[in-house]
C-alpha cells in the first residue's frame, strides 16, 4: 500500500476532487490517441466512462487506502476480457490514462516542484503495482479459460471416438448376424419343402437325407456365426473399461502376475511357446487386478496369434519392478515377427486388425490401452520393428 504525506495526501486530494472531470476528459483523449485500435472504433463515451471507473478505484485507493473497488474494477475487466481475444496492454492503458489525466493536471498546478515530483512518484508506483496485479488476475482467468476448453475438447474427441466405435461395432456385427440370418431363412425355406412333402405323402428317402445334410450345414452356420456376433458383443462391453473389473485390491503383485500366467498357460503351451517371468523384489500394490489379468491375456494371445507366424517356437518375457515415485513396471516382450510402421501406429486403434475374418476383432489391444491408461491411470508405450520382435511397456501408480 502507498503511504502519502500529509502535504502530498492534501495536493492529491484536492486535485482528484475538484477536478475529475478535467482528468477524466484528459485521461480519455490520452487513450484514445495513444491507442492506435480504439481509433474511430470504441465510441468516446465507452472509453471516457472505463476512464472515469478508473478514477473511482484509483482515487478510493490513493486517497482512503482501500483497495476495494480497485480490485472489483480489475476483477470486472478481467473477466470481461478474458473471454475475448485482449492484450493485457489494452487494460493497463485504462491505468495509463487516469495516470496521464492526473499529471496533465498537475503540470497546470502551482504547487511546489518537489511535491509535484512525488506526486509522479506515487502515481508510477500505482502503476507497477496495477500492472503486475493485473496480469495475475488476467492470466489466471486465461488458465481456467484454457482448462476448461481442453476439458470440453477432450470431451468433444471422447464424443467422436464413441460415434466411431458405434459405427464400427454395427459395421463389425453386421457380417456374422447376416451369414446367421442367411442361414436361418435357409433352414426355413428346407423345413417347409419337407413339411409339405410329408404332407402330401411324397417324401422320399433321398429328400430326407439332403434336407439333413443342408439343415446340418445352415444350422452350423447359423451357430458359428451367432457365437462370433455374441463374442463382438462380449469385446465392445469390455471397451467400458470401469465395467466388472472389480474394485481394486492391495496384493502381493509379483505373486499375483505369476499366478494369471499360470493360469494362461494353456493360451501358449499347445504351440510350444515359452514364456519366462522375471520378478524384482516382492512387493505390494494397491491395484486392479482384474484389469491387469485381461491385459496379460490380451499380450499373450496377440503373440501366439500374431507375432509367431512360422513352426518355430516363440518366446515371450515378462518383467515386473517398481520405480522410483511408487510406480510399478510391467514389461512384455516377445520375440515374434514385429510389426510393421502402419500397425505400429494405429494397434490401439479400435477395428484394427490385420486378421479380419480370421478372428481378429481389432478391439484387443484398445480395450488394453483404455484398462492402463483410464482404468490404472498408467500409460502405455509399444517397441516394435519387423522381424525384431514386439515390447510394450506399462507404467501404473502403485497405488490405485
Ligand atoms: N505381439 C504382436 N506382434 C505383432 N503384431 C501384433 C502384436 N500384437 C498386436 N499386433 C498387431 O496389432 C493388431 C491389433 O491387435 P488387437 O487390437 O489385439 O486386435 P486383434 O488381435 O483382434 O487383431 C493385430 O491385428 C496385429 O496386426
Ligand atoms: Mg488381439
Amino acid at each position: 500500500m502507498i503511504d502519502l504525506t500529509p502535504d502530498l495526501r492534501a495536493l492529491l486530494g484536492d486535485l482528484l476532487r475538484e477536478r475529475r472531470d478535467e482528468i477524466i476528459d484528459h485521461g480519455t483523449d490520452w487513450v484514445i490517441h495513444s491507442a492506435g485500435d480504439l481509433q474511430g472504433r470504441a465510441p468516446r463515451a465507452e472509453t471516457r466512462a472505463l476512464i472515469a471507473q478508473e478514477f473511482d478505484a484509483y482515487s478510493d485507493l490513493l486517497l482512503a487506502g482501500d483497495p476495494t473497488k480497485r480490485d472489483a474494477f480489475i476483477e470486472h475487466v478481467t473477466s470481461f476480457r478474458a473471454s475475448h481475444d485482449f492484450k493485457i496492454s489494452t487494460l493497463l492503458r485504462g491505468f495509463l490514462g487516469f495516470k496521464r489525466g492526473v499529471e496533465l493536471c498537475l503540470e497546470g498546478q502551482v504547487a511546489a516542484p518537489e511535491l509535484a515530483l512525488a506526486a509522479r512518484d506515487v502515481l508510477d508506483r500505482l502503476y507497477h503495482e496495477t500492472a503486475f496485479l493485473m496480469a495475475d488476475v488476467y492470466v489466471d482467468k486465461l488458465l481456467g479459460l484454457l482448462r476448461r476448453t481442453q476439458q470440453e475438447l477432450l470431451h468433444r474427441e471422447k464424443m467422436a471416438a464413441l460415434g466411431g466405435l458405434v459405427a464400427g461395432v454395427a459395421h463389425e456385427i453386421n457380417t456374422p448376424m447376416g451369414i446367421a440370418v442367411t442361414a436361418a431363412s435357409l433352414l426355413h425355406d428346407r423345413l417347409s419343402g419337407l413339411a409339405q412333402a410329408f404332407t402330401a405323402g411324397e417324401l422320399k428317402r433321398s429328400s430326407l437325407a439332403a434336407f439333413l445334410n443342408d439343415g446340418r450345414e445352415a444350422a452350423e452356420l447359423a451357430l458359428t456365426n451367432l457365437s462370433r456376433a455374441a463374442e463382438l458383443v462380449q469385446s465392445f462391453k469390455q471397451i467400458a473399461v470401469d465395467q466388472a473389473h472389480g474394485a481394486p485390491r492391495r496384493l502381493d503383485l509379483g505373486a499375483y502376475v505369476q499366478e494369471v500366467l499360470t493360469s494362461l498357460a494353456p493360451l501358449y503351451k499347445r504351440g510350444g511357446h515359452r514364456l519366462d517371468l522375471h520378478l524384482g523384489a516382492p512387493f505390494d500394490a494397491h491395484v486392479h487386478a482384474g484389469a491387469i489379468a485381461q491385459i496379460l491375456g490380451n499380450l499373450i494371445q496377440n503373440a501366439v496369434t500374431h507375432a509367431f507366424v512360422g513352426d518355430a517356437p516363440g518366446r515371450m518375457d515378462v518383467r515386473l519392478r517398481l520405480l522410483e515415485g511408487a510406480r510399478c513396471e510391467l514389461t512384455f516382450r516377445d520375440d515374434g515377427r514385429g510389426m510393421s510402421a502402419e500397425e505400429r501406429a494405429r494397434v490401439f486403434e479400435p477395428f484394427f486388425t490385420t486378421r479380419r475374418g480370421q478372428g481378429g476383432s481389432g478391439l484387443g489391444m484398445h480395450i488394453v490401452h483404455n484398462l492402463v491408461t483410464e482404468l490404472m491411470a498408467g500409460s502405455i508405450a509399444l517397441e516394435s520393428a519387423p522381424g525384431g520382435g514386439t515390447c510394450i511397456t506399462l507404467i501404473f501408480p502403485q497405488n490405485t
